[in-house]
């Protein structure tokens, strides 16, 4: 069997008009705005409207990245959304998107890797592409987190911002480009570590669940934060160990975007500078499964990776679970 290359064909994102500084949050709970900006990197959100879903952003990406990479909507073969803040429970976010965007020969599903599902979906994408069972395939991570956050908890609310993210990926004869290695990861005795403990099967939604808040987010954040400390270099220099490349030979890191904090402490164990990675929370704060996408999108725009450039893109969260990969752009 011929194995294809893979290659970022356009890149697209949608965000909501609204724009929430810090110091909005300063109204909501007890906090500050430099509280904020210096435990985290993060200075201003995106927020959506009462009538936007995580469909709306994404299509809003899907459409940019479509026009980006010259490609017609009915030309999809496939669509996958990362996302944990979904429309609905079910049906998939995907579907809502192949209906809004026209893409009527593509099929649709969600992936639920929370933060680090833009690597998942990118490379569940690129091994369809790579055997040649499809042609192009468009990759969104999308999340309205404003809708699943607890706006009482000053520990989680803070941190994240709503967006989406979305990229064509098509097949080329040329196999060098697409994702040269990766590693998926997860480890599931962390499940408690970032959930939303009601609104699934185990515990269903009820007037109790609801009054306690169960159904929105909580998080244990240092517990991340320690796993993502430590994640990040182990899994970097495992999937560098399955290729002849040495981390100098990485133009950038695209991470997912949690906190310049955790970045880094993962830069001083690697033993490299902090420009090594490309950041931008300070715009989007952690938009999760969006995150790595809006990351690669002003990294192109602002000309720090270019086509043919070599990348590095990580991803870690809820699940608890990491997902990284080396790609030849
Ligand atoms: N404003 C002011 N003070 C605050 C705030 C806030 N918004 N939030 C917490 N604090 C307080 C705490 O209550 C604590 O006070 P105490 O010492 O009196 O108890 C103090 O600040 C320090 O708390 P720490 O938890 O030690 O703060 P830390 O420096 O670790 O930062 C943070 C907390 C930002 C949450 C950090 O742990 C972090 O970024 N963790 C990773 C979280 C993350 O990335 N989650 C998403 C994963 S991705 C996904 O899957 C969705």
């Amino acid at each position: 069997m011929q194995l294809f290359g893979s290659e970022i064909l356009g890149l697209g994102r949608g965000l909501p008009d609204r724009i929430m500084h810090n110091s909005e949050l300063e109204k909501i709970v007890e906090t500050s705005s430099e509280w904020i900006k210096s435990r985290t990197g993060i200075e201003k959100r995106y927020i959506a409207a009462e009538d936007e879903a995580t469909s709306d952003l994404c299509a809003k990406a899907a459409v940019e990245a479509l026009e980006k990479a010259n490609v017609d909507a009915s030309e999809i073969d496939l669509i996958i959304v990362a996302t944990m803040s979904p429309d609905y429970m079910y049906p998939a976010t995907a579907a809502l998107v192949q209906y809004k965007i026209g893409a009527v020969n593509a099929g649709a599903f969600d992936l639920m890797a929370a933060c680090s599902g833009f690597v998942y979906a990118l490379v569940t994408a690129e091994n369809f592409i790579r055997c040649g069972r499809y042609k192009k395939i468009l990759v969104i991570g999308g999340e309205v987190f404003s809708k699943i956050l607890n706006w009482k908890d000053r520990n989680s609310c803070v941190l994240f911002g709503d967006g989406a993210s979305a990229a064509v990926i098509s097949q080329t004869e040329d196999s060098s480009k697409g994702i040269i290695s990766f590693e998926l990861g997860a480890d599931g005795s962390g499940f408690d570590k970032l959930i939303a403990v009601a609104g699934g099967t185990k515990n269903p939604i009820t007037a109790e669940a609801l009054e306690k808040k169960e159904h929105l987010l909580t998080m244990k954040g240092s517990d991340i934060f320690k796993f993502a400390v430590r994640i990040i270099p182990e899994s970097i220099q495992r999937v560098l160990a399955k290729t002849d490349y040495k981390l100098d030979d990485i133009k950038l890191i695209v991470p997912h975007q949690a906190n310049y904090r955790i970045l880094e402490s993962a830069a001083k164990r690697l033993g490299v500078g902090m420009d090594k990675f490309f950041m931008n929370m300070d715009k989007y704060a952690n938009t999760s499964a969006a995150s790595i996408g809006l990351a690669l999108y002003d990294a192109f725009e602002e000309g720090a990776l270019k086509k043919g450039d070599l990348t590095l893109l990580i991803g870690f969260g809820a699940g608890l679970t990491h997902a990284t990969c080396i790609v030849r752009l």
